[in-house]
């Protein structure tokens, strides 16, 4: 049977990890998330960046034992020898593909409708959607190749934000919280969403040279970037722009541009922000399409094998890449770009524990185990970051829950 090709080094893993994970939290979610938390916004973004880094670590530790792109379902089964709960796992990481990257096509559209108002929100989404999904089908040289070019533009337009609002970050308060800690927690929820998308690097491991090495290095250079990134656009967001205007706006970086340096920033910002989401778009389609090529495979008798063929010519997993593409495209008939957004984080956080978890299990079975990277922080065959993990990955789930139902 044909095999995908290798052709990405670090670089390559790591842009297309920063280019997975910034695209519609820091150009869209800030904004709501700013209304919530007031300046405290960017403390937010330093909560969800612990998760992220906690659980990033054991991502990277177990990419390094497993490099295959079959990812979340090896570990989990490695871990507890369920086979049940594998495929639950990799069903999860799936509908976090689809569920996020229809999120995402959500915000493209509302960003759409400020240059062509009266579009219908959901017609664009599954127009963006359909595009995506061709140059997946098509290969991942192609789409490799559009996405340095997309998340080049996507670092310029955070680059513009913090030009724009340095000057200002002494004046931001960060413990400003209109809401009190609440407030700044349910921000932090929200703003996760922007993490979104380094677990998926695993799902390249067999498209990338020396995967058990750069694989974990691309993971954690990608969190640390973006985490930079993040910290700076917010502190320049609120120092620049009030944080309920900032809540009221669709386009919160183009209001930060624009206040900035004038009405052509504006629209840049704009423009950037609509090649930012359509490339997290494309790239979370291809890493699903992986994930289900891998977990389809014959050897696990878990999901239908046609989703594990390849097509000859273009070497590509076309009929995962199809699924991936309709599925997307009924999750965005849901139409609302936070209540999908949230969807998604509420079921990556539950994927969280059991990937922890998984960390934990197998470093405990097989401590001395050959690793490519092993997490630090350790007391015996305990992983403190791993529990740390799960701790908070869990926490952030019973909050969630809590403000559901209304406790909160
Ligand atoms: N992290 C991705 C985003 O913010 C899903 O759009």
């Amino acid at each position: 049977m044909a095999e995908l090709k290798q052709e990405l080094g670090l670089f390559g893993a790591t842009v297309y990890g920063v280019g997975l994970i910034l695209g519609a939290g820091i150009y869209a979610i800030i904004g709501e998330a700013a209304g919530i938390a007031g300046e405290s916004v960017v403390l937010s973004f330093a909560l969800a960046a612990v998760i992220a880094t906690l659980t990033g670590l054991s991502y990277a530790e177990l990419a390094s034992l497993y490099p295959r792109g079959e990812g979340d379902y090896i570990y989990v089964r490695a871990a507890f020898g369920n086979k049940r709960l594998s495929e639950l796992t990799a069903l999860l990481r799936v509908l976090v593909g689809v569920v996020s990257a229809a999120a995402v096509a959500l915000a493209f559209a509302g960003y759409l409708s400020s240059f062509l108002p009266g579009l219908p929100t959901v017609v664009v989404a599954i127009g963006l959607v359909v595009a995506t999904a061709a140059v997946n089908y098509w290969g991942i040289e192609t789409s490799a190749r559009l996405n340095v070019l997309f998340t080049a533009v996507e670092v310029v337009g955070l680059l513009v934000i913090v030009a724009i609002g340095m000057q200002t970050w002494g004046t931001v308060d960060t413990l400003d919280a209109p809401r009190g800690s609440v407030g700044t927690v349910q921000a932090a929820f929200l703003v996760f969403f922007a993490y979104i998308g380094f677990g998926s690097l695993v799902n390249i491991a067999e498209e990338t040279r020396d995967a058990t090495t750069r694989i974990p290095q691309a993971i954690l250079l990608s969190i640390g970037i973006t985490t930079v990134l993040y910290i700076a656009v917010a502190l320049s967001a609120v120092g620049v722009v009030d944080s309920q205007t900032l809540g009221a706006s669709a386009s919160p970086l183009a209001l930060v541009a624009e206040r900035g340096w004038g009405s052509t920033a504006g629209s840049l910002l704009a423009v950037i922000a609509l090649f930012s989401t359509t490339n997290t778009v494309l790239i979370l389609q291809i890493s699903t399409s992986r994930m289900l090529y891998g977990v389809s495979k014959a050897e696990y008798h878990s999901f239908p094998r046609v989703f594990s063929r390849i097509h000859p010519d273009r070497r590509t997993p076309h009929y995962a890449v199809v699924l991936v593409g309709v599925v997307t495209v009924g999750f965005s008939l849901l139409g609302d770009v936070g209540v999908v957004a949230g969807l998604a984080n509420l079921v990556l956080l539950v994927v969280f524990v059991l990937i922890n978890g998984a960390l934990l299990a197998l470093r405990y079975r097989e401590p001395e185990r050959e690793r490519g990277f092993r997490a630090p922080g350790n007391v015996g065959r305990l992983s403190l970051t791993a529990v740390g993990g799960v701790l908070t990955s869990l926490g952030f789930v019973a909050f969630s829950l809590a403000q559901l139902v209304g406790v909160l």
